[in-house]
């Protein structure tokens, strides 16, 4: 599990034993994925955020996004997300029966489906809501409770500091922080000023994150922010190696092929033949820079069948040595 017997930080009771993590992803950080970048370094997993409602109605598809690999524990993470305070609160009862170690409530989702019914980045809009949820999830559950935030809905109207003190003074023992407001969405840049603000507001542990996209930024927004571990998203897709202090020009070819069949195989294992067709947006991610691989990356991205990878994959290694960027 780690090097280190020494945790990097606790998340309340729950030792975190190293300050890498892949952050949550919908339709990315599923159990396969998850366990290739526990495996190259991310110290937490967590799930992509299910939606409470789904949960309390046992929807298959939701339900199945808890399912985890014994190795993600002791620190495997269950994100929900809502607008309803029963419905979460009962959600997080439901779920904890499963074995998560940490409970996760999404703050930070801007897609408009999501935060203009309320939920996700929609939360931030009403931090007394934030506190009752918080104040009545820690005293609902035994696990850990923590939230993943952004800065607030719009520049003018940040609160990110406010939000923070809310969680922690109602229970919450760690707080992830997206370092843009839910306006911003993917756009401009991510605000570590912020992140360092609310490290310092709080006494509980902050995992900095966004726009993390090699080795050397770990290291600049912990210097920066202060924050105890460092989350990434986009950057991880299609380059775990990132966990394990590597970045993409410094992986060979051959390995990244080596990782892809890996990791294909296990969405096949996991998903069945459906596995390809979810392969795809990784497959993808992991041939990006490969120089001259335009074509190749179509095949892949459309491939049918097992075989049809098989011989995608065969003409990117025929046109070894490829000199690879990110
Ligand atoms: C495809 C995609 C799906 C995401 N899904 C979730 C999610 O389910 N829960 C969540 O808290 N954040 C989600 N996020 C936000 C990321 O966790 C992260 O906060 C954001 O991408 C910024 O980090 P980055 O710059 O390292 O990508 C998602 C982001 C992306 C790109």
């Amino acid at each position: 599990m780690t090097e280190n017997p020494q945790p990097a930080f606790w998340v309340r009771d729950v030792p975190v034993y190293g300050s890498v993590i892949l952050a949550p992803m919908d339709g990315i950080s599923d159990m396969p994925f998850r366990r290739l970048c526990r495996e190259y370094g991310s110290a937490m997993s967590y799930t992509e955020f299910t939606n409470a409602a789904g949960i309390l109605y046992g929807a298959d598809r939701i339900m199945r996004m808890l399912d985890y690999a014994p190795e993600e524990k002791p620190q495997m993470t269950f994100q929900i997300f809502d607008n309803d305070e029963d419905r979460i609160v009962a959600a997080a009862e439901k779920i904890e029966a499963l074995g998560p170690d940490i409970i996760d409530l999404n703050m930070g989702c801007s897609v408009s489906g999501v935060s203009g019914r309320g939920a996700g980045a929609g939360l931030l809009l009403d931090p007394p809501k934030i506190g009752r949820i918080f104040n009545r999830m820690s005293k609902a559950v035994k696990v850990p409770v923590t939230g993943k935030i952004r800065l607030g809905w719009e520049r003018a109207n940040k609160n990110h500091k406010l939000v923070a003190k809310t969680i922690e003074d109602n229970g919450g023992s760690l707080i992830a922080v997206h370092g843009r407001t839910k306006c911003m969405a993917y756009s401009g840049q991510a605000d570590w000023d912020a992140i360092a603000e609310v490290k310092a507001t709080v006494k509980i542990p902050i995992i900095g994150n966004g726009d993390v996209k090699c080795v050397e930024d770990i290291a600049r927004i912990k210097a920066h922010t202060g924050c105890d571990a460092v989350m990434i998203g986009r950057a991880a897709i299609g380059n775990p190696w990132i966990f394990a202090g590597k970045d993409r020009h410094e992986v060979s070819l051959v390995e990244v092929i080596q990782l892809m069949r890996r990791h294909l195989k296990m969405m096949i294992e996991y998903y069945g033949s459906y596995g390809l067709v979810l392969f795809r947006k990784h497959a993808v991610r992991y041939i990006t820079g490969v120089h001259g691989a335009t074509d190749i990356r179509y095949a892949i991205a459309t491939c049918g069948s097992m075989q049809e990878f098989e011989d995608a994959v065969g003409r990117v290694l025929h046109n070894e040595p490829v000199p690879m960027t990110l």
